[in-house]
């Protein structure tokens, strides 16, 4: 689809939406009180980045934000990376179809990554009657003309893409955070891992252009945030099919020369297109925080190869010093699957190994997940529950006690922290996040959130520290 051909769908997409304005204005004139939305996103960062445009969308329309799903506009984004996050899906239904009942006026929406899946839409059209709109994860930016639809049709409106080239620039969005925001960098995914459904959900890995990114991430300043994260799903391939030639690194470094930017981040990095020249770019920046996500989804070449997943151990281990030699105080995370399909105790130590060996700062653990459509899914020797279960909590011990370790060694240190948040538990606490990602809790008052502040690290808690303000006198 060409520039011009883009420009008529962002005016179409206004023009839905001034359209359901006029619609939500006579509503509420009728019923005497403001009509009230929510989105509730379930899975990645790449969601959370939907949702927030999603909910600008339906801010501009002229509905007001609240928390609780009695709200007259409810709106799903789903995951299906786990069988797990399905079944919440379901679960939520079963509680809303009581709730419409009461509220018949109410709109019920589903979007995001389980609706790309035909069995899915096939259940709810049969089981969940009750829903008003289901859409994919290719076609978010049409929501008000979806709206629209249903609103004239009365019949449950269903708009799911298999795949598109399209990306519609300069929608609204409503971020969560004032001072913090996700920024897409690239769609899709091409890897095809083998236990994996996100390449057939989001389709195929588009790039978004350099410009596009920057005005952005330009924008998104002079509105306040200090700090981006770029999103992909292997950010390390960006640049793919774009007619201009750039690389992550170069990116990163434009992204960099943005003035009043304050922090970097990304995600995710995919160990086998991690380069030299991303390293180099890293080490010689001041505003990419240190910290880098490299999943490792296990330590057996043997898996891994099954897996797709197109490094050894030895190779990543490789990686692994390389980025540590070059940046001695990076923080390294990861994730890691347990009860592949065929793996064995002896493939398990090796993943225990590799943990032991890079000692992460954190790793997210999951038990394998079997996903229809998946080649993994295909494969004979499923291990059994519990042999999974106690690979699992083996595994999660090891992490947590490395990860306590690896917390507890910057105790004393003087860090700057974003300050994020009021503690939920105690208000006379900010929570905070160090460039190591790792969080920090520390007595202050809520005019810091969204400033850099020095932090003293005096007690580490695990995976987080209780920290004190740090004010350097002026003479
Ligand atoms: N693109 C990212 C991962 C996105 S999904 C990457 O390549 O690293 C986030 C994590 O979910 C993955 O890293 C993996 O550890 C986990 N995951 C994906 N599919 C899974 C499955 N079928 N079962 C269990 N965990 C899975
Ligand atoms: Fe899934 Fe692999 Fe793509 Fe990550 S790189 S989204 S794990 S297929
Ligand atoms: Fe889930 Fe889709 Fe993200 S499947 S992990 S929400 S890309």
């Amino acid at each position: 689809m060409d520039n011009n051909e883009l420009s008529n769908e962002l005016k179409r997409q206004n023009y839905y939406i001034e359209l359901c304005s006029k619609w939500v204005k006579s509503k509420q004139e009728r019923l005497g009180r403001p009509l009230t939305c929510t989105a509730k996103t379930f899975g990645c960062q790449m969601n959370s980045r939907d949702s927030e445009k999603l909910l600008g969308i339906l801010l501009d329309i002229g509905y007001v934000e609240t928390d609780s799903e009695e709200a007259d506009f409810v709106l799903y984004n789903t995951c299906t990376v786990r069988e797990n996050a399905n079944l919440k899906v379901y679960g939520h239904l079963g509680y809303m179809q009581n709730l419409k009942k009461k509220n018949p006026d109410m709109m019920i929406a589903l979007c995001g990554c389980m609706m790309q899946e035909a069995d899915v839409v096939e259940k709810i059209k049969k089981s969940y009657k009750f829903v008003d709109i289901v859409f994919g994860t290719h076609n978010i930016f049409k929501l008000a003309e979806l709206i629209y639809n249903r609103i004239e049709s009365e019949k449950m409106v269903i708009d799911v893409w298999k795949d598109t080239d399209m990306i519609v620039e300069d929608l609204p969005v409503e971020r969560k955070y004032s001072f913090k925001s996700g920024v897409n960098i690239t769609f899709g995914c091409d890897n095809f891992c083998s236990y994996c459904i996100v390449p057939y959900v989001r389709g195929r890995e588009r790039s978004r252009r350099p410009e596009d990114i920057i005005k952005e991430i330009e924008n998104l300043v002079a509105d306040g945030v200090v700090e981006v994260m770029l999103l992909g799903q292997n950010v390390n391939s960006y640049g793919k099919g774009l007619d201009e030639e750039i690389t992550f690194a170069e990116l990163l470094k434009r992204v960099e020369e943005v003035e009043g930017l304050k922090r970097i981040r990304f995600m995710t990095s995919h160990p086998k297109d991690l380069s030299d020249e991303l390293i180099e770019v890293m080490k010689n920046s001041k505003k990419i925080c240190r910290q880098l996500h490299l999943p490792v989804q296990s330590g057996s070449s043997r898996i891994l190869k099954i897996m797709n997943r197109k490094y050894t151990k030895e190779s990543y281990l490789e990686l692994v010093d390389k980025i540590k030699k070059a940046i001695p105080d990076i923080a390294i995370t990861t994730d890691i699957i347990v009860g592949f399909p065929g793996e064995t105790e002896e493939d398990f130590l090796e993943t225990m190994d590799v943990v032991k060996k890079v000692r992460y700062d954190s790793a997210f653990t999951f038990k394998y997940s079997k996903r229809t459509g998946t080649p993994a899914s295909k494969m004979e020797n499923q291990v059994p529950e519990d042999v999974v279960k106690d690979r699992f909590d083996r595994l999660l011990e090891t992490v947590q006690k490395i990860s306590s370790e690896e917390t507890e060694k910057r105790v004393g240190m003087i860090m700057p922290v974003l300050a994020e948040e009021i503690n939920s538990h105690d208000s006379t606490l900010i929570t905070g996040r160090l460039s190591h990602n790792t969080i920090v809790h520390f007595k202050g008052t809520p005019d810091m959130i969204g400033k850099i502040v020095n932090v003293k690290l005096e007690e580490a808690n695990g995976f987080y520290y209780f920290g004190k303000l740090w004010v350097t006198e002026r003479a």
